[in-house]
């Protein structure tokens, strides 16, 4: 009969829209999550980590904040962002050590940059970013808040002091 063959068109072509729209969200959800800064440094880390923000501090690595050497003038730097402020707040590198951002944010979506350096990117709840910076040049490196977090947001830092 005609009327089922128009029917069947008609409902094809709305799975077909369907399946399209689905496919469209799921490549941009997927796109969108490639996207996360910090998560460039495919080479040594995986691509994506997740923790819980509500038990991270108790959650290894990052119940043990800090610097942990791993080569010769080479560093782990694990942090955590919160509002506000980071832990630790203070860390001193030798010069030219290069250090290995791990951070995540045990509340709201923070900021993390250095003025002066190509160092910045988002700290988001849930997720473990990664960066690699070389402090070549002595001196008080400030680690700041770019994202608004909060009432004391513009208070939100902390220093590297390559010596
Ligand atoms: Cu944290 Cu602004």
């Amino acid at each position: 009969m005609h009327i089922h063959r128009y029917e069947k068109i008609w409902l094809s072509f709305g799975i077909a829209m369907l399946v399209v729209f689905l496919v469209v969200l799921g490549v941009g959800a997927f796109a969108l999550g490639a996207q996360t800064p910090g998560d460039h440094d495919h080479s040594q880390h995986q691509s994506r980590q997740t923790v819980d923000p509500e038990t991270v501090d108790q959650t290894a690595p990052f119940n043990d904040l800090g610097l942990k050497k791993i080569g010769e003038n080479e560093y782990d730097a694990y942090m955590l962002a919160f509002a506000f402020g980071y832990g630790p707040d203070k860390m001193e590198v030798p010069q030219g050590a290069t250090v290995h951002f791990h951070i995540t944010s045990k509340d709201v979506v923070h900021g993390f940059q250095i003025p002066g350096t190509n160092v910045n990117m988002m700290v988001v709840p849930g997720e473990v970013n990664h960066l690699t910076y070389t402090f070549t040049k002595k001196g008080e490196f400030l680690i700041l808040c770019n994202e608004y977090c909060g009432a004391a947001h513009e208070m939100m830092q902390a220093v590297i002091i390559v010596k």
